[in-house]
């Protein structure tokens, strides 16, 4: 019997054009749950992205801490050495009182709804008709993780996947309209889905009249094609961080100070693959640490900063890089699975598939009136020019969880 997980998340980062909106910046956050729990999902997110970056020639998006979610409800259904595995691999103890208490503490955060920030969750369990769960399970499922349990019928194949897409497209404002295929239900018995919506606001936003279209390079500094590139002055936190090979810019959402995406541009000559893999033995409160010191060097200097306008879509399977990357074996063969604490049935997974998308922009079409401004350089303003590839972050920071993270390295005119 199979159960076939998906994952799907969808990222929409607007910034308003023309809006004022009040900062309150230089606040560092009072409130922080920086523990070996939140650093555990941190190490299991820079290792997720880098195993899905690694040798990848295009632009991707993923939201680790989705794919983490599903995999630990997963768990609290696993026994004996599938549970080992999963455990090593999401880097958790064995108590399960004290994961679910530490993940509740960590989930209440992943979701706000101000007018600047959305940050939204769903996640289900599509479960046949015919299975007989383990009836704690959908209870720990539902209190703890926040996953409801859904009954179909996945003989009625093409009326379920229509009924999942449905809710996950109306969850995604529309945005990931088609995750499942009634093609590829097989006989599948379950479906695990955890799915995560975020839309923001640049707390200090790009102007629209100031993209313009500019060479990309490769990390070698050889032209490889043309961006639209965004353009804003702001005292963004910034930090040169050696340990990773990088410069780093901080771009904040919203009022609050909790979201921001990171922007991480390798040194010259320096791969995206060298630079994740000294982001694996940093810990990002190290990342954090330093950009606050660096901005308590160079106070309110303004920075200059260039990022193209971007949008990402991928629809990733990532069942051999949990199985390989994670040393997940059991959970996916069918003679070793043990998912006795799901249901009363023998059940292993087919496949893990994750789909999320991004897009970053100013805010509506106008956007698209390209002009040609010229820029002066002046003296003292630090220049940040995400024009060779570069990986980037939107990190929630009461618990320093990677919502969604990726590389941009294929220059697409967006
Ligand atoms: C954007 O730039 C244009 C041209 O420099 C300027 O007229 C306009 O006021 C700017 N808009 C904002 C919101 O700063
Ligand atoms: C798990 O942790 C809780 C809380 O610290 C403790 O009360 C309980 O005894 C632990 N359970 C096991 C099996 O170690
Ligand atoms: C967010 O807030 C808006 C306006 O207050 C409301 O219309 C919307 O339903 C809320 N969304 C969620 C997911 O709660
Ligand atoms: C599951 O939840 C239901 C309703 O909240 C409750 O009646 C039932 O006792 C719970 N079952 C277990 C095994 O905890
Ligand atoms: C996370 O990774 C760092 C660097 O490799 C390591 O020092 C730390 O112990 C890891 N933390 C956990 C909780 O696995």
């Amino acid at each position: 019997m199979l159960l076939f997980v998906c994952i799907f998340a969808c990222a929409s980062l607007v910034a308003g054009a023309g809006q004022t909106i009040p900062q309150d910046k230089g606040n560092v956050n009072t409130i922080n749950l920086h523990n070996a729990f939140s650093e555990a999902i941190g190490n299991f997110s820079v290792e997720l992205l880098y195993h899905t970056t690694k040798s990848q020639n295009n632009n991707l998006i993923v939201s680790p801490i989705t794919v983490w979610t599903v995999l630990a409800v997963t768990t609290e259904g696993a026994l004996k050495n599938t549970r080992v595995q999963l455990t090593n691999a999401l880097r958790i103890t064995k108590n399960r009182t004290i994961t679910r208490a530490e993940f509740q503490n960590v989930a209440q955060w992943l979701v706000t709804n101000s007018s600047t920030v959305q940050l939204a969750r769903y996640n289900g369990l599509f479960v046949d008709k015919s299975v007989e769960l383990e009836k704690s399970f959908g209870n720990v499922s539902k209190d703890y993780y926040d996953t409801s349990l859904v009954p179909v019928d996945f003989k009625n194949g093409v009326a379920t996947a229509n009924y999942i897409n449905q809710l996950i497209s109306s969850f995604t404002r529309g945005r990931i309209p088609k995750l499942v295929d009634s093609d590829s239900f097989g006989e599948t018995r379950m479906i695990i889905t955890s799915a995560l919506y975020f839309k923001g606001q640049w707390t200090s936003p790009f102007n629209a009249s100031s993209t313009t279209r500019r060479a990309f390079q490769d990390s070698n500094g050889v032209k490889i094609g043309e961006v639209n590139m965004m353009y804003n002055r702001f005292t963004y936190p910034f930090a040169n961080i050696k340990e990773i090979k990088a410069r780093v810019i901080e771009l904040p959402y919203g009022n609050e100070n909790r979201l921001s995406m990171l922007i991480m541009l390798p040194n010259p000559g320096v791969t995206l693959d060298e630079m994740f893999l000294s982001l694996k033995t940093v810990p990002l409160d190290t990342v954090f640490a330093e950009m606050r010191l660096s901005q308590e060097e160079f106070g309110e200097d303004d920075v200059d900063c260039y990022i193209p306008r971007f949008k990402i879509e991928s629809n990733l399977d990532l069942t051999e890089t949990i199985r390989d990357g994670f040393h997940v074996y059991d959970l996916f063969d069918q003679t070793k699975s043990n998912l006795g604490r799901l249901a009363r049935e023998p059940l292993y997974v087919t496949k893990v598939i994750h789909k999320a998308e991004i897009e970053v922009s100013e805010e509506g079409t106008t956007a698209s009136a390209v002009t040609g401004a010229v820029f002066a350089n002046r003296i003292g303003v630090v220049r940040f020019e995400a024009n060779r590839p570069f990986s980037y972050l939107i990190v929630e920071k009461v618990t320093n969880t990677i919502v969604f993270g990726g590389i941009y390295q294929k220059p697409i005119l967006y």
